[in-house]
């Protein structure tokens, strides 16, 4: 089985449109992106591909990242988790 990563499912925008939103608005780091295109900020699941993102210009990943602020992460709202 092979996973297909390309988005944050919570705000259901693909790492390509993010890719798109940095390079047009010019934010260089993590932070100003999540807020430029209004991504990441439920279940932060997908904030490791997008730090990679940044990194390698990758925006569609086959391996799971799990960045460590998310190990034993535990959301209150579970229709909020990906996957349910
Ligand atoms: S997948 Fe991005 S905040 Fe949940």
């Amino acid at each position: 089985m092979t996973v297909r990563i390309d988005r944050c499912t919570c705000s259901d925008r693909t790492f390509a449109d993010i890719a798109a939103v940095a390079k047009e608005s010019g934010v260089v780091t993590f932070e100003e992106l999540r807020d430029a295109a209004d991504f990441g900020k439920r279940c932060r699941l997908c904030h490791p591909y997008v730090k990679r993102m940044l990194e390698t210009g990758e925006t569609v990943f086959t391996e799971l990242i799990v960045a460590p602020e998310n190990v034993g992460y535990e959301d209150s709202d579970p229709d909020s988790t990906p996957g349910r």
